[in-house]
């Protein structure tokens, strides 16, 4: 992607488009869907407005109410994914943990920053990609027919067959007749590119980057090896590209990225909302958690090694089951720092019978398309499906409601034996799922509901 068309993606992307978007991975759950449409299209909103008022304006965080496995963390993700957004989960109860200190809650924009710099590198890697081809290309030639040393002899005829020859050789590499060929070729290792280091701790904090400076203080070593020509082309372009691309270019626009178009989605949020009556210990920290939180969904700035962000228009969407306490426990500034709220439904059999065929990447598809490489057709009969979402429904109800996460350990009970037999035992080009195997292969377990607590 190019910044061009970021930028024209971010713009063209009006809540209902975003919702199109997300419908065709993720059933049912329309508000929640809506609310983080809004939230994101508000985010760009907020942005075009003029600047003496988009200060006034008040980031428009939302939180995702709803138990496990109905598609929180989902839609979040695709959300991100259709933007093309930098994207960072993170679990709000870690920050709760023993030995946690408040600087910590910083770390998750550093690692936001760290997911858009991959992000843009490897944008970037794509757009040189020809060029740098090309640039190997000559490499290569330039090894296999040196270019003749110092001035040329004044022979018109000789260098011309010189580029003949050389052009020729050309058209030889390209249709591959060479790949298998051994030469001998420099590359470039850092020496220290292949060490993490590990740097006193504050110093990162500080937005210095210890890696880089090590690397640049060690030279970088030239090393020979003797390999195949095709080799030689992949490692010769990577090195092309990694030279044609400017790591301050990079540094520059995934900060701006982040800064722009960032989503953090902060899991477990309900489980750092104490509720005030209980009056323990526990809930300090929990408070603790909050206060520190609240600067970088306020807006703040975060010191990284690629440089300063700030996080007024990062999108932070909290998510949790609020099962014991509420958003309301959340301290009054959290609170209104999210003021969207959305609740997810529970899942029906309905909806699994969806879930399981319609989303893109629907998990009957995927078995399908798993077993199809193998040359082996897999079908689903429409009653056999209808029998997986109901035994689905049932041991959620009976057991515990895991929601669409049900439907794995489900699926992968019914296909085990398959699985396994595939090509070995089973040589039939299509195998078909009855309603009678599904029951065959999963009534007796469900009926033994300590059997089911195991497997399913
Ligand atoms: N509404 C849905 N439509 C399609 N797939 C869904 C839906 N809900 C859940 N799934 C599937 O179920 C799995 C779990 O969903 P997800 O990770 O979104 O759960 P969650 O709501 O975040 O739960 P938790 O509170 O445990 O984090 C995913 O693989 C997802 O594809
Ligand atoms: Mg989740």
């Amino acid at each position: 992607m190019t910044e061009d068309s970021f930028h024209f993606l971010q713009d063209s992307l009006t809540p209902r488009r975003i919702v199109e978007e997300l419908d065709k991975y993720i059933i049912g759950q329309d508000n929640a869907k809506r609310s983080v449409a809004i939230a994101l299209r508000n985010r760009w909103r907020r942005q075009n407005v003029p600047e003496s008022l988009r200060d006034e304006i008040m980031p428009n965080n939302i939180i995702l109410i709803g138990p496990t496995g109905v598609g929180k963390t989902e839609i979040a993700r695709r959300l991100s994914k259709l933007a093309g957004a930098p994207f960072i989960k993170v679990e709000a109860s870690k920050f709760t943990e023993v030995g946690y200190v408040g600087r910590d809650v910083e770390s998750m924009i550093r690692d936001l920053v760290e997911i858009a710099v991959n992000q843009v590198r490897a944008e970037k890697t794509v757009e040189v990609q020809e060029r740098a081809g090309d640039l190997a290309e000559e490499r290569i030639l330039d090894i296999i027919f040196p270019q003749p040393q110092g001035q040329s002899t004044g022979e018109e005829g000789e260098e011309a067959v010189q580029s003949q020859t050389r052009e020729k050789l050309r058209e030889q590499l390209r249709a591959g007749n060479l790949d298998k060929r051994m030469v001998e070729i420099d590359t470039t290792v850092s020496s220290s590119s292949n060490m993490q280091v590990f740097g006193p701790m504050g110093l990162e904090d500080m937005g210095v980057d210890i890696q880089n400076l090590l690397s640049n203080m060690i030279p970088k070593k030239k090393k020979r090896r003797k390999v195949s020509i095709a080799e030689a082309r992949e490692l010769l372009r990577q090195e092309e590209a990694q030279k044609l691309i400017d790591p301050d270019a990079v540094s520059r626009l995934a900060l701006e990225r982040v800064q722009n178009a960032g989503i953090v989605f902060l899991d477990e949020i309900d489980k750092i909302a104490g509720s005030k009556n209980t009056g323990s210990g526990v809930d300090v920290s929990r408070e603790g958690v909050q206060r520190d939180l609240l600067p970088i969904v306020e807006g703040s700035s975060v010191n990284t090694k690629y440089g300063v962000v700030r996080t007024d228009h990062i999108l932070f969407i909290a998510s949790g089951a609020f099962h014991v306490s509420k958003p309301s426990d959340l301290i009054p500034e959290m609170q209104g720092r999210f003021p969207i709220r959305v609740e997810l439904d529970s899942l029906t059999e309905e909806d699994f019978v969806k879930i399981l065929t319609t989303p893109k990447n629907a998990l009957l598809k995927q078995y399908s398309a798993m077993l199809e490489a193998e040359g082996v057709e897999l079908t689903f009969e429409d009653a056999a499906i209808g029998e997986i979402a109901r035994i689905a429904a049932e041991v959620n109800d009976r057991v515990e409601n895991i929601g669409a996460r049900r439907l794995h350990t489900i699926l992968t009970t019914l296909l085990d034996q398959i699985l396994f037999d595939v090509p070995d035992v089973i040589t039939e080009r299509r195998v078909n799922i009855t309603p009678e195997l599904v029951e065959k292969k999963l009534a007796s377990i469900v009926k033994d509901r300590d059997l089911s607590q195991y497997i399913l």
